[in-house]
């Protein structure tokens, strides 16, 4: 078993604030927080302080993905196990900490060049909940973390050998095939119960988000979203379909940033790590996700 338990937050670097605050209130239903400082926006959709961070910048890409451990224990055998895989990982700055709300964190850079940020204890802010800016019934959260990301890679068995050898994650599934005549394979990561934390591929997109998914706990609120996409001036890029792996029904959209969200809802949970056995299938979807 793994220490690293879940997705606890990540960083993403754009270039349009006032974009995203606006997208994330109607589209997400997200609830912004202001700051730290005038060039970051806090979302919340749980009771954690916060699970995006929007930092103002250029990239308009990923640029921190958390990862925590459930105690100080886990965290230490985290460092351990980076350490002995020549990946040693470096403590953050005290304003880097505090920052992210966390007891600890320290940081390293994978094998493919993504920052990961490591940490426990996470901010909880229960006294004062999740207040979506609409109507909405909330995320799936809780042990199953923030959500899931997929990314970009050099080369896929570099990182797969890292995140499953050195980290713990554990493969749910292959989806081998192509987009526009290009390999578009990914391998599909978990680290609880939810199928998939991460999923890598070697995609040659300018950015290294191909996309970060939230999941919502009613249906509806995934038709509602996708019922403000139109207004939202951005381009819905997937039609609403079903995964093939984690059963998601799901659309997906580009953000201000471009990078795009998957909205989703459904996804199965992996209820026994000694029986799931895993599969490959040459499509990612049941029926739907049209390339838009
Ligand atoms: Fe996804």
């Amino acid at each position: 078993m793994t220490s690293v338990r879940r997705l606890a937050y990540i960083e993403l670097e754009v270039s349009d604030l006032q974009a995203w605050r606006k997208f994330a209130q109607t589209v997400l239903a997200a609830q912004v927080v202001d700051g730290p400082g005038a060039d970051t926006l806090l979302l919340r959709i749980d009771d954690r302080s916060f699970r995006i961070a929007l930092r103002q910048g250029p990239r308009d890409d990923i640029v921190a993905i958390g990862l925590e451990a459930d105690n100080r224990q886990g965290y230490e055998q985290i460092r351990a196990a980076l350490k002995k895989a020549g990946h040693p990982a470096s403590d953050a700055s005290a304003a880097h900490t505090a920052a992210r709300g966390v007891a600890e964190l320290m940081t390293v850079t994978d094998p493919t060049g993504l920052a990961l940020e490591f940490s426990y204890a996470a901010m909880a802010r229960p006294q004062e909940p999740f207040h979506p800016p609409r109507a909405h019934s909330g995320f799936v959260t809780g042990e199953q973390g923030l959500g899931h990301v997929m990314v970009t890679v050099p080369n896929k068995a570099e990182a797969q050998a890292f995140y499953e050898s050195v980290l713990g994650f554990r493969v749910s599934d292959y989806v081998v095939t192509n987009y526009n005549g290009r390999d578009a394979s990914f391998v599909f990561l978990r680290c609880n119960g939810r199928h998939h934390t991460m999923a890598v591929g070697e995609l040659p997109l300018p950015k290294r988000l191909a996309h970060f998914m939230l999941q919502c706990r009613d249906i509806d609120d995934v038709g509602r979203a996708l019922d403000r996409v139109p207004a939202s001036g951005l381009k819905q890029t997937r039609s609403l379909g079903r995964h093939i792996n984690d059963k998601m029904i799901s659309f997906y959209m580009e953000t201000p940033s471009k990078v795009q969200v998957e909205y989703g809802h459904g996804g199965v949970e992996v209820q026994d790590e000694q029986t799931w056995a895993v599969s490959t299938y040459d499509v990612t979807s049941v029926w739907g996700h049209k390339h838009l």
